[in-house]
């Protein structure tokens, strides 16, 4: 598509730079002019669309002709105003640059009873009783795209995008660019990273499409797209056309602390000249909160900007520090979500996708309807019993009520989430119709499929024999949380997979002597692929033959091991050589393996049989027989400090702890180098008890375990973590 606006015929040619030379001059800069123009819609289409228009061999011959422009016409690039330096850094056209502080999302919730599910579970953690306040703020959740703009001595130095989390995209020339973003500020802090949300004013955006519509431009779907277009604008001057605002709401390096607490921190970044929302205040209670949160939403429709939702965080920074996050949200703040819009629209297929574990899930595709500024094609149905109109449990959902092809249906989005189907409109049901049958067996291979009581699921049983898991599970096997295999995209998976070139996820790794460079078939004999985009690919690939152990045993993609589990699993048995004997000897019904398995915090029954089951099952015969030939695994080394007293040891909590949780105890346990189990058994080096101990104690005692207090605990602790 890109290459349309291409003379084609010239194209054919390739471009020899012999070709180039034969061109006349204006000639030469309208194609190159095009050339960067291809560029940047195919980088767009590929890193902020997601959906790529050029194969890698289009892309590459693009690159390689522009450069050949500059070779043969000197002073080229100058001519027709393209900067190199941006096309030629990181993927998305903008150079990555490492957070100094991860830039991490909010954890949402949308009742109020989840609001005082946060409190009390901070309560929890915090060992604060219910007669001494916490006092959070509450401001509206500006519905933009973040970005942390960082200071050195009072001068803005660099602007990142949020990107991964880890990485940003540095865009400090487009965020020079907004006006609330001010150049230099009058401190004496030497560092000083503000983080706020980029956003358009909802009359800026209108002016924007109508702008946009003059030109016979593509139309932006709402304030947020708008925004996030401009700010990661290649030309950096249409930024400033384009208004944008920025509230700033948080920080992330600090040479010292802006106050004691959020809300005075905020005032202070206020002083500094940023734009702070005017909305945020100090709530002192739950119910503050919430009556807070309903004022806000009232006031929704008489503000100039977007917002979707409220949030609320820990006032008292000391409490932020020690409440900390989890692996991608803190445990200080949560996102209170307004009501997702619904929209009525007709259920025109129900489609049946499988996955990687196998699990049949029902698709609804509907007539196209705009939710919210997004339209809406797809939903998810759930699983059988969904449709059907019922729990797991057999009780009924929706007053029972199914669902069918060609019903008029209440779809509805909730913030990021995939749109989901809420209801049936009865009354439009066409006479007739009838209930839609699930499979009984798996659309992709036709295996059987099973379902377990209880268990609303329905599973293909065909392992990796059945094209669709097959698939899913290279997929997941290769993506950024697992082996993070560069480029190795989802279209590559499947064609090499429909190819028979990968049936397992270990081919990856064998694809190199098999379908390389010399090979009887070459992956460069397949359309659209180069020497260099395959030899990219294998570089990819080598690069990650060493892995560390979580993710090795998350990219396995076992049923109910996600991220988390692997951790765990990983920080409990250190090496594979050691995790996999375990798990296999678990097997073994009251075996002291099974034991110790079971015994790891925040490892349930269900992950224990599953991973059990599936060690046991020839579906990870790969693993053990092809696999890990191939890599390296590389051993669970924890971040500890090494005179820690508590290394290597195994600690159980018991009874209730008033001056901490259970979850502190844990995390601050585990970072001086210790396990924590819940069960006591030989093993066990120490017990840390509470109020109304129990068992535990008596045990501990026979089993010659050291007994501390949560005092004692405490203090020990005291200036170690
Ligand atoms: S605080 C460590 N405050 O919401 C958490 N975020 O869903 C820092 N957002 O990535 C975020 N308004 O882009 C915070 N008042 C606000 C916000 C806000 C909008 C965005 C932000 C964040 C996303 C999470």
């Amino acid at each position: 598509m890109g290459l349309k606006v291409l003379n084609t015929d010239l194209w054919k040619k390739k471009f020899t730079p012999i070709e180039i030379k034969s061109l006349s001059d204006s000639d030469a800069i309208k194609l190159g002019t095009q050339i960067t123009i291809c560029i940047a819609q195919a980088d767009k289409a590929y890193h902020i669309d997601d959906s790529p228009d050029l194969t890698d061999a289009e892309y590459d011959i693009l690159q390689f002709n522009l450069s050949a422009f500059e070779k043969h016409v000197p002073g080229f690039f100058n001519r027709i105003g393209y900067s190199p330096s941006v096309g030629a850094s990181g993927s998305s056209g903008f150079e990555k640059v490492k957070h100094s502080v991860p830039m991490l999302s909010l954890n949402n919730g949308l009742t109020d009873e989840e609001i005082y599910n946060f409190e009390s579970s901070i309560r929890r953690f915090l060992g604060v009783k219910s007669d001494q306040e916490i006092w959070f703020t509450s401001e509206p959740k500006i519905d933009g795209l973040s970005l942390s703009v960082i200071y050195r001595n009072g001068k803005l130095t660099k602007a990142l995008t949020r990107g991964d989390g880890t990485f940003g995209e540095n865009v400090t020339a487009n965020a020079r660019k907004i006006s609330d973003i001010p150049l230099k500020v009058n401190t004496d802090i030497e560092v000083l990273e503000v983080r706020g949300e980029v956003f358009m004013g909802r009359r800026d955006f209108i002016r924007l499409n109508e702008k946009q519509s003059q030109l016979g431009a593509k139309l932006f779907a709402n304030p947020r797209n708008a925004a996030a277009g401009s700010l990661r604008q290649f030309d950096f001057k249409k930024t400033e056309d384009r208004k944008l605002g920025f509230f700033a709401y948080a920080w992330g390096e600090l040479s010292r602390p802006l106050a004691r607490d959020q809300y005075g921190s905020i005032q202070k970044l206020a002083k500094l000249g940023f734009k702070t929302n005017s909305l945020s205040r100090v709530c002192k209670s739950v119910d503050a909160l919430l009556e807070h949160y309903r004022e806000i939403m009232l006031s929704r429709s008489n503000l100039d900007y977007d917002i979707d939702g409220v949030v609320y965080k820990v006032n008292e920074l000391s409490y932020q520090n020690r409440l900390g996050f989890r692996s991608t949200t803190p445990r200080w703040a949560i996102a209170h979500k307004f009501p997702a819009e619904i929209a009525i629209t007709k259920l025109l297929d129900i489609e049946i996708q499988v996955g990687r574990t196998g699990t049949l899930s029902p698709v609804a595709r509907l007539k196209p309807v705009n939710i919210g500024g997004v339209v809406v094609s797809n939903a998810t149905l759930h699983n059988k019993d969904y449709i059907s109109g019922k729990d797991r449990n057999g009780v009924k959902i929706r007053g029972g009520v199914d669902i069918r092809i060609q019903d008029w249906v209440e779809v509805y989005r909730a913030g990021d989430v995939i749109p989901k189907v809420k209801s049936v409109i009865l009354e439009k049901r066409v006479a007739g119709s009838s209930s839609y049958v699930f499979p009984t067996f798996c659309p992709a291979c036709g295996s059987a499929t099973s379902q377990e009581l209880g268990d609303s699921t329905v599973r293909c049983t065909g392992g990796l024999n059945c094209p669709s898991q097959a698939i899913e599970k290279i997929k997941h096997f290769v993506s950024r949380k697992a082996f993070n295999i560069d480029g190795f995209g989802k279209k590559i998976v499947e064609s090499f997979f429909v190819n028979g070139w990968i049936k397992d996820p270990s081919d990856i790794f064998r694809l190199e002597k098999t379908y390389g460079p010399g090979c009887r078939v070459e992956i460069s004999d397949l359309e659209g692929w180069g020497a260099q985009s395959v030899s990219n690919l294998f570089n990819a690939i080598n690069g990650r033959r060493i892995i560390s152990l979580s993710r090795f045993i998350y990219s396995l993609g076992i049923r109910h091991v996600g991220e988390q589990a692997a951790n765990l699993l990983a920080k409990h048995y250190i090496s594979w050589k050691n995790f996999y004997a375990n798990v296999v000897a678990a097997r073994e019904k009251n075996s002291k393996e099974l034991l110790d398995l079971s015994a790891v915090d925040g490892i349930g029954k269900i992950t224990v049989s599953s991973l059990v089951d599936y060690f046991f099952s020839h579906e990870s015969s790969w693993v053990t027989s092809s696999l890990i030939e191939e890599i390296e695994v590389n051993d669970c080394v924890s971040r500890v400090v090494n005179d820690s007293p508590f290394l290597n040891l195994t600690i159980v909590f018991t009874g209730s702890l008033n001056r901490t949780s259970r979850a502190e105890a844990k995390l601050n346990a585990e970072a001086l180098g210790a396990k924590v189990s819940n069960s006591i058994s030989k093993r066990t080096d120490l017990l840390v008890i509470g109020d109304n101990p129990g068992s535990k104690v008596k045990k501990a005692r026979e089993y010659g375990v050291k007994v501390m207090s949560e005092a004692e605990w405490l203090t020990a602790l005291s200036g170690l973590v």
